[in-house]
């Protein structure tokens, strides 16, 4: 697949995308630590924290893939975790990990669409998604479906990848997602899934603009935090 094949909404991008993260499953956590040099734990630790967790809290991790950031919510309070993601490899690894890890009782992975999510209305205490809301079909159409699952009061985290605002480190970014980044994956033979990478963060809306998208869809207090010069961003709002 080359660069300009990827598509930046619709359904066809969401089969794009599943068929994307079920052929790299296997090296995505490897990539991720690596690529991102490790900060990755420190951003979603962040973004866990935006939640405001008490024990006895239900977390849905939106397009969980892997497991990781429901990892990093158990480590703060005595929750349970209920992980969605329509990638069936990436879940198989979560499942490898959370009974590995002896977090069944606490931790349930389901195959399942962010934009069609199967639970019912003011289910969940909070709910997270990291470096997923980039990637669903519609984004609208997950943050509604956020916002009706959500009981009232509960908290959303969105962790995602955006540009830079600095001149300097701008540059830098550009240069390293765009040359160096998906020249070190094509090198694990991962080059589509890291030319749609900083592809699909130049389409993902700016930070006002996202942030309008959570207001209306009735979120409140949304705000937005810059983590490592603004290469991450977690947006926050209560249902
Ligand atoms: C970059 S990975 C992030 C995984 C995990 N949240 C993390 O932080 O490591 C994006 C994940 O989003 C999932 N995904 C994308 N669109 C989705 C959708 N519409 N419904 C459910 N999962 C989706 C993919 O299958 C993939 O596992």
């Amino acid at each position: 697949m080359t660069d300009s094949e990827f598509l930046h909404s619709g359904d066809e991008k969401k089969t794009q995308v599943q068929s994307m993260f079920d052929g790299i499953a296997n090296r995505y956590d490897f990539l991720n630590h690596f690529l991102s040099l490790g900060v990755d734990l420190y951003w979603r630790k962040q973004s866990v924290k935006a939640l405001d967790l008490e024990d006895g809290h239900v977390l849905l991790d939106v397009a969980c893939g892997t497991g990781d950031q429901g990892f990093a919510a158990l480590k703060v309070a005595d929750i349970e975790v209920m992980g969605l993601d329509f990638s069936f490899n990436m879940l198989e690894l979560a499942k490898k990990k959370i009974d590995k890890r002896g977090l069944s009782q606490k931790f349930e992975v389901v195959q399942g669409d962010a934009e069609s999510l199967p639970f019912q209305d003011n289910t969940f205490d909070a709910l997270s998604i990291s470096y997923g809301i980039r990637n669903v079909g519609t984004i609208s159409a997950a943050l509604s479906e956020f916002y009706r699952v959500l009981k009232p009061g509960g908290r959303l985290s969105i962790l995602e990848f955006s540009e830079p605002q600095g001149w300097f480190v701008g540059r830098l970014y550009r240069f390293y997602f765009d040359h160096i980044l998906p020249k070190l994956a094509g090198l694990m033979s991962s080059k589509s899934a890291y030319t749609y990478l900083p592809e699909s963060v130049r389409h993902f809306p700016d930070r006002s603009d996202f942030k309008d998208l959570l207001s209306s869809e009735g979120f409140q207090h949304v705000s937005h935090r810059d983590l490592t010069f603004g290469i991450t961003a977690i947006y926050r709002g209560v249902k």
